[in-house]
């Protein structure tokens, strides 16, 4: 076997600083290299870097990261409203929203900007790696880099290879995914991957349980929570991914293999269409302290106390 030096990934291009690129941008930086976060204006990236700095402050109040570690964390973000600023990148990673268009766009731009070398990847949930490949000159070195929320504290991401991606890329995209501390599987291009397409289906019968009030909010988080040892409840884990990201990666996978399963539970959508897109708005199934927060705060839905008992809570 011929040796081949694996591909310089010191520094690497995020596009979209929503919650899984500010999520990816954080990993990449508190591994060491250097990271150019790119959004659409400057409202973007001013929200990126707050997020940045909110999880990073959090680490420090931990314990996880010294002041001094959070600031060489800072020091190796560079912040670009033009996608022009990935031009000198080992790898990009695309996290925009879940469409298809957008992200051939974004693809067909980084293909004409990045150098020979650079490995193109996207972070989608759901669609055709492949079809995104297909918008650049070069579909060899695209591949998906599939990241779960939230990005800095779960461990495993998804490599996604296309029937063309080139071996190399996988492996050295393979290398680094373990060298950001997570564990990766190598994957082909069907919607869902492994993870989602498991999950998915999981998290739409939950809602449909709540829609069609079989169960409350609460109950239905409770099952999955204390009765299966779940992190937390489905109904939570909906306002976590975000309702807008749910649907999309739900009506895609519908679209895609016409599993009733998945089929987007009406509910969804008009909680999206009401901006009840979950923590991120400060309300989706739960209400939060404020937009971002993981704070569940008492509303309309809460069971009284003397019903449910003074700290009992079901997510
Ligand atoms: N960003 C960064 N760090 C975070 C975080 C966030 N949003 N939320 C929690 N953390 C960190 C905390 O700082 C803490 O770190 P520490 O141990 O170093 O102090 C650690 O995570 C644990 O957090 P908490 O003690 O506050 O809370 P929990 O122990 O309840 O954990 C959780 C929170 C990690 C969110 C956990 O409930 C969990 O794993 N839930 C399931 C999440 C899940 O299933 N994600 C997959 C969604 S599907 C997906 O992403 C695919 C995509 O395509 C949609």
């Amino acid at each position: 076997m011929v040796d081949r030096a694996a591909r310089d990934f010191a520094r690497v291009g995020v596009i979209g600083l929503g919650t899984m690129g500010a999520g990816i941008v954080e990993v990449v930086a508190r591994t060491g290299l250097d990271v150019v976060a790119v959004e659409v204006d400057h409202a973007g990236t001013a929200r990126g870097r707050e997020a940045l700095e909110h999880s990073t402050a959090r680490a420090v109040e931990r314990g996880k990261l010294t002041p001094d570690e959070a600031a060489a964390v800072h020091a190796r973000v560079r912040y670009a409203t033009s996608l022009d600023a990935v031009a000198g990148c080992g790898l990009v990673v695309e996290a925009v929203p879940e469409h298809l268009e957008l992200k051939k766009d974004i693809f067909a731009a980084l293909d004409r900007l990045v150098g020979p070398e650079t490995v193109l990847a996207t972070n989608t949930s759901s669609l055709s790696v492949t079809e995104i490949a297909v918008a650049t000159a070069n579909p060899r070195r695209v591949v998906g880099l599939h990241f779960f929320n939230p990005a800095p504290v779960l461990s495993f991401v998804e490599v996604i290879r296309t029937v063309v991606t080139d071996e190399g890329v996988v492996s050295d995209v393979v290398e680094l995914a373990r060298q950001l501390g997570k564990q990766p599987v190598v994957v082909g291009d069907k919607a869902g991957f492994i993870a989602n397409a498991l999950l998915f289906g999981y998290l739409n019968h939950a809602v449909s349980m709540y829609e069609t009030r079989y169960a409350s909010r609460e109950d239905v988080d409770a099952a999955m929570r204390l009765g299966c040892g779940l992190p937390m409840g489905p109904l939570a884990l909906m306002d976590l991914i975000g309702l807008d990201t749910a649907y999309e990666i739900l009506d895609t996978m519908y679209r895609q293999g016409r599993d009733r399963l998945h089929a987007p539970s009406p509910l969804i959508k008009q909680m999206v269409s009401a901006g009840l897109r979950g923590r991120k708005t400060g309300r989706g199934f739960y209400t939060y302290a404020e937009p971002g927060s993981s704070a569940v705060v008492p509303d309309a839905l809460t069971p009284s106390a003397s019903v449910w008992g003074a700290g009992r809570c079901g997510r």
